[in-house]
């Protein structure tokens, strides 16, 4: 066999923050600033946001994540999101470093240097490098990382016509992994995916028992026939804080005659799918309507009104409630 001859460079450290630069020069991001344990400090310049290939976290899925907002200079129900990333740390038998008041402290002053005013904030702990190996290596320290950039955005559309979804062909997490929310997220890519591929918005895991999940990064909510909102329990999917707080805020909405119950429990799909309301909630999609599954049409085919009030409540919410964290810019 012949091999043809490729010039590959043996590259200088100069070199590679050029060629980052290019990198990133060709495609842009809206990443503001990054915190990295390993580096001991922030970098806001996008090509030197990087991690070591041999963290377990990049060859391995062996990290976690969480993401919480900032909305109008503030950072939305940041403890909710941190008792989460300490949940999936605990089940993924990561050592937690820094402890978790350094953490928030490491959060909220990167999005102060980010200057970010609204946008998001992600966040991992990693099991660290040393080693291609299944388990980490014995002298690996564990990398804590904090990104702030512009969030996930949707359409306008999923608010004014409402989303549409599909019932994914892959099977749903099993519930340890679908609780914690590790860095393994090929089925939720796979998922989201192939939805867009066959013109979805996005898919819906359903369980074995034919009971509804929930979709790529986000639950699923029901207004059953009955006026129930109905949500799927949280011990095979993962607990959305949005979700969490909205089915406090929820409450309200029985005063005034929007709801009858409020239920978190098994979802059989027969019932969800003659619900009169269907739902995504989401820290980056909020409440989004959803008015067609597969082939058919939920309710009227129109954003429902439980949605829309839910969406009221939880952008009053994000705007004045004592889960707000002011940060020092
Ligand atoms: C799989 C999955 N389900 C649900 C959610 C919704 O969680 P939250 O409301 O905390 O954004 C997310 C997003 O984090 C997710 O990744």
């Amino acid at each position: 066999m012949t091999v043809s001859h490729m010039n590959l460079q043996v590259l200088g450290a100069d070199d590679v923050v050029a060629r980052f630069r290019a990198l990133r020069a060709r495609q842009p991001v809206k990443y503001f600033a990054f915190y990295s344990s390993q580096l001991g400090g922030i970098v806001t310049d996008p090509a030197l946001m990087v991690l070591p290939f041999d963290d377990h976290m990049v060859h391995r899925g062996h990290g976690i994540f969480d993401t919480a907002g900032v909305v109008g200079g503030k950072i939305y129900d940041l403890e909710a999101h941190l008792d989460r990333f300490l949940l999936s740390a605990e089940r993924s038998r990561l050592r937690i470093s820094p402890s978790r008041s350094e953490m928030r402290d490491i959060i909220i002053n990167t999005t102060a240097i980010s200057g970010t005013r609204h946008g998001s904030i992600r966040y991992w702990l990693s099991s660290g490098p040393g080693s291609l190996e299944l388990t980490p290596a014995a002298s690996a320290e564990p990398g804590f990382f904090v990104m702030v950039f512009g969030g996930l955005t949707y359409p306008e559309r999923w608010l004014t016509e409402g989303a549409r979804v599909m019932t994914t062909t892959y099977p749903i997490k099993a519930p340890i992994y679908a609780i914690t929310k590790a860095t393994n997220y090929l089925p939720n890519v796979l998922m989201q995916m192939e939805a867009k591929q066959a013109g979805f918005d996005n898919g819906v895991f359903i369980d074995a028992e034919g009971h509804v999940g929930e979709s790529s990064n986000m639950n699923v909510a029901f207004v059953t026939r009955d006026g129930v909102l109905a949500h799927p329990k949280f011990d095979s999917i993962l607990a959305g804080c949005t979700s969490l707080r909205l089915l406090e805020l929820a409450e309200g909405l029985k005063d005034q005659g929007l709801l009858t119950a409020i239920e978190v429990r098994d979802v059989p799909v027969a019932e969800a799918r003659a619900s009169r309301e269907m739902m995504l909630l989401g820290s980056s999609v909020k409440v989004a309507s959803i008015v067609q599954w597969d082939d058919q049409r939920i309710g009227d085919g129109k954003p429902g009104p439980v949605a829309q009030a839910l969406l009221r409540l939880l952008d009053e919410d994000m705007r004045s409630s004592d889960r707000l964290i002011d940060v020092p810019y």
